[in-house]
């Protein structure tokens, strides 16, 4: 398939980034990923929005990211496939290797974007529900930037499938932050919790999107730190992100929550899907 690299359309296979990118050398620069519902990209403007505020960030302002919607566009028209993901990585440019970041005009941004195809979760997942494991939140303190540094979380994901797990979530200070690429939610008798936005979570898009529709069908939503101990305690946990969508968790580090996707995971997984889906 074609991807977008620096103004040029090229087949992936030919796509090619110097060895003195500062994204390959510092992972100095900051990505976004779109889910693509039959053509259609869910909440772009507020994926825009979020990757304007990476950007501004990490001091690299110049990029207009209104101009991003044509390549999508294009990009888009190639897709045969109903569900996709787009992925857009901007970084600093190219120069020999120098921790220094140039002021700001002096290199040209490295900016990629490409479309791919992606299945959905398979219904049996999502009724059966996915184990996850709690690790250290080792990551730095501006996990509100979406960057291309994922190695804390790259490390977390693999001890999660080494154990057998789907996914690893984060603990810091004894409270939980998120997943590895997801938001996490916790249901006690009816009522939705999950860690409120602070520079240690990624304000994630979907967790943006559950609340407002979770609130809109009666539930009370409470944005407040808590701990691991209480995931153990919960009615239901799940997951939450633009590829994850809204996924069940039905085991925390060996103890059982439920046996199945619970009814409120279940409930926003249906609007989320309404909403995308347009029907
Ligand atoms: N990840 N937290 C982290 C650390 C994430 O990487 C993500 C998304 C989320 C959920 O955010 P959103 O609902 O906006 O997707 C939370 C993307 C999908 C990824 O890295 O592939």
């Amino acid at each position: 398939m074609q991807v977008y690299l620096n103004g040029q359309y090229v087949d992936d296979s030919e796509a090619r980034v110097s060895i003195d990118d500062r994204g390959f050398l510092f992972a100095d620069g900051v990505y976004e990923v779109v889910h693509i519902y039959g053509q259609r990209p869910f909440e772009w403007d507020r994926h825009m929005a979020r990757l304007e505020r990476s950007l501004a960030g990490i001091g690299l302002e110049a990029v207009n990211v209104q101009e991003l919607a044509a390549v999508r566009d294009r990009l888009l028209a190639q897709l045969e496939h109903p569900e996709a993901s787009l992925y857009i990585q901007i970084t600093r440019g190219t120069q020999r290797r120098s921790h220094a970041p140039p002021p700001p005009g002096v290199l040209k941004p490295t900016v990629l974007m490409w479309v791919r195809p992606v299945d959905p979760i398979a219904p049996e997942t999502v009724r059966r529900g996915v184990k996850a494991i709690t690790v250290p939140d080792d990551r730095w303190a501006k996990v509100w930037i979406k960057t291309i540094g994922l190695l804390p979380n790259v490390l977390a994901k693999g001890r999660a499938l080494e154990r057998g797990a789907f996914d690893a979530i984060f603990v810091r200070d004894g409270m939980v932050t998120e997943a590895t690429s997801a938001n996490v939610f916790r249901v006690k008798d009816g009522v939705i919790f999950t860690a409120p936005v602070t520079n240690y979570i990624l304000p994630g898009i979907t967790r943006a999107v559950v609340i407002e529709m979770a609130r809109g069908a009666g539930y009370s939503v409470v944005e407040e730190p808590f701990s691991a101990e209480l995931l153990y305690d919960a009615d239901e946990v799940f997951l939450t992100g633009t590829l994850t969508e809204v996924l069940p968790v039905t085991e925390v580090d060996g103890r059982a929550i439920g046996t199945e996707a619970g009814p409120v995971a279940l409930h926003l997984l249906d609007l989320l899907h309404r909403r995308a889906l347009g029907a």
